[in-house]
């Protein structure tokens, strides 16, 4: 930067590592389109005051998902304000600097959540400039910074109450109307205000003296120029009515001052007599909107005429108190709604609105989707990656080592935990994955997972994801943990930690010093180069989306040179298949028959929720007991994220090459390759028959004609003897429990269906199962016990005591409780490619 380079910029594409670029106040003369395409890696970008030929920001830009600075002042930008700004394709953004540039149009609503501080877009030089309306604003919480001025916004302010940090607001020269809204006053971290040269409404704001104000008196529509004085009432009659027809522009040049009945400088459309308005005449004003029910607060009124504009909504009710009125004129209009009863004198004009009489306006109103250009959804998850595998295991490499060298430096992130739906925070999916087959440490799998591709086309974020109150919602700001940190909790990575070993790393035990208990996955080293690492990056992606109380929550991720590991709640009980296979030989106790119910019902929870989420489904895709964890309440959790797949809006199904295990696969699935809910659907019955058998999907030590569990299963099902014969011997059968089974059988044969239209959704199974839980006992009170993880604490605090031992003795003070550290037998089973620490 700061040099005099002349010249083209050379493409950079497939700089896969280059993290920041500095090319400011130079002289070059033109950037090439694919100038950004794969730097994976890149955070911060500084292009400005460069005399580029005119050009617009590319798409390829949005490779750089760990954007954080995006810096081109006066670098001749041109076209709109880019939609890709966003939260979702760059999660991590804070700074848009594009003032001085050529870019025309209005902000763009996506910028909604947008994780943007500092913003600046003023000054553009195109003939329309900026404009549109600035209410996006009110959803850009995070913002510090706001430059705008020097555009042709128009509109009234938000409210901007909910930007806590905001310090500086530029609107100056615009085409701002409406009233300020009163809370900006109070906005306490509110530091500089420029508002010269709008059409500002109403009475003029006073700020706290701690603002520097830039507001030349007279360059606004204020009522009155001293500041947080009251206007006259009929003036703020007049703007409440405005106020439903959006501030236009056309009666904020004539409506100001403090006198609507002045003789000298007249109110567009408005006669007095006596200081009464007597008259609206708002024919033609090209008014949207709707119509105010303040109209009635001008008691003295006798003619409103809103003929002839595009005004929407109902007549409103309140028309009717209108003693004096004679004339109500609201013809050639958008209006729907019945007319409502006028005094017989009144004179009601109303024809020219098609939808007039009728319940609803056949009219989208503004701002719906429909009447607005929404772009198409986007491409699907089409196997668009054939043939592109490098580059795209080079924007995996290139986003892994980004994030290594910018976050885990840093060490210690910070998590922010509440109890309460949130806002959540939005992880960028990662766009292409390879999954490379691993080994399965299942003797009773083949599991085959070969490259899948990518089904995320256009991820949103999930602030809004409505669910039961227990959803855990988590901000994910920073999960990152230090490689040092997870060293000292599991004892360097000791033998004695490991909880499970599997084809693509190891899961060892950590505990904190107040005895909390993780669990940490470490891929392996050297493996890891392709191996695992889409499921990785897929975890972390997924889970930091997704929270639910039958879910195993990831409490944070280290990239560390070569090292990769995953930070999970720790659950002791390990495996369902390991209570379901392996009970007798390793001395477990068998699960009685309403466990093994609650925990069908915990994971058809879990799976509903994946499937029901705001926005999208998730689909698991390798549902199966050795992925279901319990904890020592022996409440389930479904695990292992690696193969989840985003549904795409309004894509019933996705193709991706197969993943997944033999026993548990759809048959559609397994012939077509194509994925839909109804896949976890089925895999979710095969559980069910495994859990009322006792018997594994694919049971090698059965003869061939009951290898294949739901084969043989179907075949028992059909006669109540042969039924009773299939139940797992260890389940106490007494005629409540048989009733029961049968109903659960019931519905893993319709799990089950050979047809995916055939098989219920998970709705309806949570409603099967709940039913029978509740029937069998009363309900459990839902414990809020996370096994160890206190989501009451916030986890900066809990990392804080971490970081305290960061460095010291890797050796622990024993806590209080020994029987609880000792290394249990079982595995804590994350993946289902683990192997127990004693060979299982
Ligand atoms: C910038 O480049 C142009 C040609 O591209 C040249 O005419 C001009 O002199 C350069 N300015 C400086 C300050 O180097
Ligand atoms: C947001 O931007 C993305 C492109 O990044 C686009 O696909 C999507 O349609 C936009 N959504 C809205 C609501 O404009
Ligand atoms: C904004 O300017 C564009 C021209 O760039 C124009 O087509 C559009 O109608 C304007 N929008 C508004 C809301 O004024
Ligand atoms: C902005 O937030 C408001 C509520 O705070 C919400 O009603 C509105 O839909 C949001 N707008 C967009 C474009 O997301
Ligand atoms: C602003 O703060 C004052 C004093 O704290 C309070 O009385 C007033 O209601 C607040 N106004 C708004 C709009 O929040
Ligand atoms: C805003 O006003 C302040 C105080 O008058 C001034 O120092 C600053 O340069 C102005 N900033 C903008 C963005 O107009
Ligand atoms: C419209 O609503 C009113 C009252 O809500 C009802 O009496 C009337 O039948 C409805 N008309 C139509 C066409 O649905
Ligand atoms: C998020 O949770 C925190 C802590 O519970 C709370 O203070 C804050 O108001 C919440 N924010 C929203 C937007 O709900
Ligand atoms: C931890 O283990 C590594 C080798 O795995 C070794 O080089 C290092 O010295 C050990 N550190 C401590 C504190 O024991």
């Amino acid at each position: 930067m700061s040099n005099q380079l002349t010249g083209s910029l050379p493409s950079l594409s497939g700089l896969i590592s280059l993290q920041v670029l500095l090319l400011h106040n130079n002289n070059f003369s033109s950037i090439p389109p694919d100038f950004f395409a794969g730097m994976t890696s890149l955070t911060t970008v500084y292009l400005d005051y460069n005399p580029f030929e005119s050009w617009e920001i590319p798409e390829s830009l949005k490779d750089a998902g760990l954007l954080k600075e995006f810096s081109a002042n006066g670098a001749n930008v041109a076209g709109k304000v880019p939609e890709f700004f966003n939260s979702v394709v760059f999660p991590s953004l804070e700074k848009l600097h594009l003032a001085l540039n050529y870019l025309e149009g209005g902000l763009p609503q996506n910028f909604s959540g947008s994780t943007i501080r500092s913003l600046w877009l003023n000054g553009q030089k195109s003939n329309s400039r900026l404009n549109g309306t600035v209410s996006i604003l009110q959803n850009m919480t995070l913002l510090e910074e706001i430059w705008l001025h020097g555009n042709y916004f128009t509109g009234p302010l938000p409210d901007l109450s909910g930007l806590k940090s905001l310090k500086v607001l530029g609107l100056r020269d615009n085409s701002f109307t409406g009233v300020v809204p009163p809370s900006l006053q109070n906005s306490s971290e509110l530091r500089v205000v420029n508002f010269t040269n709008n059409k500002f409404q109403g009475p003029t704001p006073k700020f706290a003296d701690a603002v520097s104000v830039d507001m030349i008196p007279g360059t606004n529509r204020f009522c009155l120029d001293a500041p947080g004085v009251v206007c006259d009432a009929r003036v703020n009659d007049l703007l409440s009515v405005a106020k439903n027809f959006g501030y236009p522009v056309s009666l904020a040049d004539t409506w100001k001052g403090n006198d609507p009945c002045t003789s000298t400088d007249a109110w567009k459309g408005i006669t007095c007599a006596g200081g009464d308005i007597l008259v609206f005449n708002l024919k033609k004003a090209g008014l949207t909107g709707t119509i105010s029910s303040d109209f009635s607060l001008f008691s003295k009124l006798q003619k409103l005429i809103l003929s002839d504009n595009m005004l929407t909504g109902t007549i409103p009710d309140e028309l009717t108190s209108l003693s004096s009125l004679n004339l109500l004129d609201v013809s050639n209009n958008r209006l729907y709604g019945q007319i409502p009863k006028f005094r017989s004198n009144v004179e009601v004009q109303y024809g020219g609105n098609p939808d007039i009489g009728k319940n609803s306006s056949s009219y989208a109103p503004p701002g719906t989707p429909g009447s607005t250009p929404s772009s198409p959804a986007g491409p699907g998850g089409g196997s668009d990656d054939s043939g592109n595998k490098n580059s795209a295991t080079g924007k995996i490499m290139g986003s892994v080592i980004g994030v290594v060298c910018g976050l885990c430096v840093v060490g210690l992130g910070v998590f922010f935990y509440s109890r309460k739906r949130n806002r959540s925070s939005k992880v960028q999916s990662p766009n292409t994955m390879i999954i490379h087959p691993r080994h399965s440490g299942d003797q009773d799998a083949v599991k085959i997972t070969v490259a899948g591709s990518s089904a995320d086309s256009g991820v949103e974020s999930f602030t809004d994801s409505v669910g039961p109150s227990d959803i855990h919602v988590v901000r994910t700001e920073k999960m990152v943990i230090s490689i040092q940190v997870l060293r000292d909790v599991t004892n360097n990575f000791s033998e004695e930690n490991i909880l499970g070993r599997g084809g693509f790393g190891t899961v060892y035990k950590g505990e904190l010093h107040d005895g909390t208990k993780i669990a940490v996955k470490r891929m392996e080293s050297g493996v890891v180069s392709e191996k695992g690492l889409a499921e990785f990056m897929s975890e972390i992606a997924v889970l930091t989306k997704v929270r639910h109380r039958h879910l195993v929550a990831l409490l944070g991720y280290c990239l560390d040179g070569n090292e990769r590991l995953l930070v999970y709640e720790y659950m002791p009980q390990g495996t369902l298949s390991s209570h379901l296979f392996s009970g007798k030989e390793e001395g477990v106790k068998p699960l009685d028959w309403t466990r093994r119910l609650t925990i069908g019902l915990d994971v058809a929870r879990a799976v509903e929720y994946l499937h029901g989420l705001a926005h999208q489904s998730f689909i698991h895709r390798d549902l199966k007991p050795s992925n279901i964890l319990l904890g020592d309440d022996m409440r389930a959790k479904v695990a292992d994220f690696g193969l989840v797949r985003l549904a795409p809006e309004g894509k019933a199904s996705i193709e991706t090459r197969l993943a997944g295990t033999f026993g548990y696969l759809a048959p559609e699935y397994a012939v077509t390759g194509r994925v839909t809910t109804k896949v976890d659907v089925y895999s979710f019955g095969v559980i069910l028959m495994e859990m009322i058998t006792g018997r594994k999907a694919l049971d090698e030590t059965q003869p061939e004609e009951s290898f294949h569990l739901v084969t043989w299963f179907r075949r028992m099902h059909i006669n109540k003897d042969t039924f009773i014969k299939a139940i797992d011997p260890t389940i106490n059968l007494d005629e409540e429990t048989l009733g029961s089974i049968s109903t659960v059988a019931d519905l893993a044969g319709h799990c089950t269906a050979r047809e995916p239209y055939q098989r219920p959704d998970m709705g309806h199974v949570v409603n099967v199962l709940s039913s029978l839980v509740e029937f069998w006992k009363p309900a459990e009170p839902d414990s809020d016990d996370m096994y160890g993880i206190d989501f009451e604490t916030p986890l900066p605090e809990v990392l804080l005591k971490w970081q305290a031992f960061d460095g010291s003795s890797s050796s622990f003070p024993p806590s209080g409780d020994n029987t609880q550290t000792s290394i249990p037998t079982r595995p804590s089973g994350f993946a289902d490619s683990f192997t127990s620490a004693d060979g299982r």
